[in-house]
């Protein structure tokens, strides 16, 4: 287990990203064993709390756990509010940690610093700490979490201003989608199959699709929201992460630097995005009215053309994809919540076959993770007809339930400790994913952008988006003959 004899400052602890995921993450660790029972974990922020109230407010999402273990990894938890930008508190929570450090006489202490803070007080905190709570006599990391800026220019911003103080060795930027175990299984399954790796490229894969689809709205975040929208969200990190695994070169080894080498190298070589060759959408009602439209939440302003939903063309200029059509595509408030990749191989010949289906590569990575490549088979039997089915690695069949599959947060702050950098985001490659969609962002919030097209809550979003995958080369399977799962997962 990690963080034998380590601080963990979880700041921003009142907030809603600690609540929901970094003590939910913190305490998971703990409870499979992965996190030494001597660690001393801190909440800080401005918030005034009672110790109780904190506990109770971050044990709210704890999963799993039995009342000891909870109650255990409560003991080890403590709160300090104090402001930002004044020194007065740093100085409570040094004392806090010099105290444990010397109690457990540490000569060579373990700080790790966890950001689940606004871009408002960021840097602030970010300098703060540089000042008051940084050890050059052990070891300090610090573990940052999105927006890493709003466009180009303020993300440069950021890091500018955070690389005096730290280093990238001790920076961990976090996009949470690294974390998730079939996102980490991309580059094995590519490079570890001869038959996927030899199939990878423009001569036998036709297009690809990444689709994120989330069966809710903004519900009560719309006001943060409004000035983000889908592609700041979820596009430019979560989905082009995704991405950049799926088309990049094979890296030498699994070394961090070889892997995020070849990421920006993929990046670089992305076409800019057309901006006439989109879909935006933002959700109404849902059909029976039960649900609300997104201009009806109260913080959102009434005319704003804030992108619910977006689809988009990628095109990659270099050997391996040239010509071939990505399309990435994301919305909230729709008929399901489920995050895939679609990879569709070229048609065979005709000839022996009058109509012959293609073969279709399905990762999915959330909900229910599985893999699952649709092939044509002789119809059993009798028959001499062919018919699509699959190949099918389901993990629920597949694998035990006793299997820990950690969840995102668990896998990333783990692999920080055990200062693992594959699965964070470097600066170079943070740079380029603005550079690709900064222009796409100016454009979608600038006076030229059409009005997004409206699509009920609940529903599977713009009407156009049928159309618009089949001109990127996306054939739907003939749905009369085909049907994935045959069974529905336990
Ligand atoms: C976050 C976005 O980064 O990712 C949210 O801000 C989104 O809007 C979430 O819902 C999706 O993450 P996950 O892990 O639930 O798919």
């Amino acid at each position: 287990a990690f963080g034998s004899k380590a601080t963990i400052v979880v700041f921003g602890a009142s907030g809603d990203l600690a609540k929901k995921k970094t003590f939910p993450a913190l305490f998971g660790l703990f409870r499979e064993g992965h996190l030494s029972s001597d660690v001393k974990i801190i909440g800080y922020a401005r918030s005034h709390l009672e110790e109780e109230d904190f506990k109770k407010r971050i044990s709210a999402n704890f999963k799993n756990g039995t009342t000891e273990q909870v109650s255990a990894f409560l003991s080890k938890t403590s709160y300090i509010a104090g402001p930002y930008d004044t020194d007065e508190g740093y100085h409570r929570l040094l004392a806090s940690i010099e105290e444990y450090e010397s109690e457990h006489k540490l000569t060579a202490p373990e700080r790790l610093f966890y950001l689940a803070l606004p871009p408002s007080v960021f840097t602030t905190v970010a300098s703060q700490l540089k000042k008051l709570l940084y050890t050059e006599k052990g070891k300090v990391r610090i573990i940052v979490e999105k927006p890493f800026g709003h466009d180009l220019e303020s993300s440069r911003k950021l890091q500018k201003d955070l690389a005096p103080l730290f280093t990238e060795e001790e920076l961990y930027r976090i996009d949470h989608y690294l974390g998730k175990e079939m996102v980490k299984n991309l580059l094995v399954l590519r490079f570890g199959n001869e038959f996927f790796n030899g199939t990878w490229n423009k001569n036998h894969i036709k297009s690809i699709q990444i689709s994120f689809k989330e069966a809710f709205g903004t519900e009560g975040r719309g006001g943060y929201f409004d000035s983000i929208g889908i592609v700041r969200d979820v596009m430019q990190n979560h989905l082009l992460q995704v991405l950049t695994l799926l088309t990049m070169d094979r890296p030498v080894s699994f070394d961090p630097e070889a892997v995020r080498d070849e990421k920006v190298k993929i990046l670089k070589a992305f076409e800019p995005i057309d901006h006439d060759d989109l879909i935006l959408g933002q959700y109404t009602k849902s059909e029976d009215g039960s649900k609300p439209s997104y201009l009806d939440d109260d913080t959102v302003p009434k005319n704003s053309k804030c992108v619910t939903y977006a689809a988009l063309g990628l095109q990659i200029h270099n050997e391996r994809w040239e010509g071939v059509p990505i399309v990435m595509r994301a919305g909230k408030a729709l008929d399901e919540s489920k995050v895939e990749v679609r990879i569709q191989f070229k048609p065979v010949a005709k000839g022996m076959f009058k109509e012959i289906q293609r073969n279709e590569l399905v990762i999915r990575i959330q909900p229910n993770e599985a893999i699952y490549l649709k092939i044509n088979s002789k119809v059993p039997g009798i028959s001499t007809e062919t018919s699509l089915t699959d190949l099918d690695l389901t993990y629920s069949t597949r694998y035990s339930k006793d299997f820990w599959i950690p969840e995102a947060y668990e896998a990333l702050i783990r692999d920080c400790y055990l200062g693992n950098h594959s699965n964070f985001v470097r600066d170079d490659e943070l740079d380029v994913s603005w550079k690709l969609f900064t222009p796409l962002l100016e454009f979608i919030e600038s006076d030229k952008s059409p009005q997004p097209e409206l699509y009920p809550y609940g529903s599977k979003g713009p009407k156009a988006l049928r159309q618009y995958l089949q001109k990127h080369d996306y054939v739907f399977a003939d749905e009369g003959t085909y049907q994935w799962p045959l069974t529905t997962p336990k």
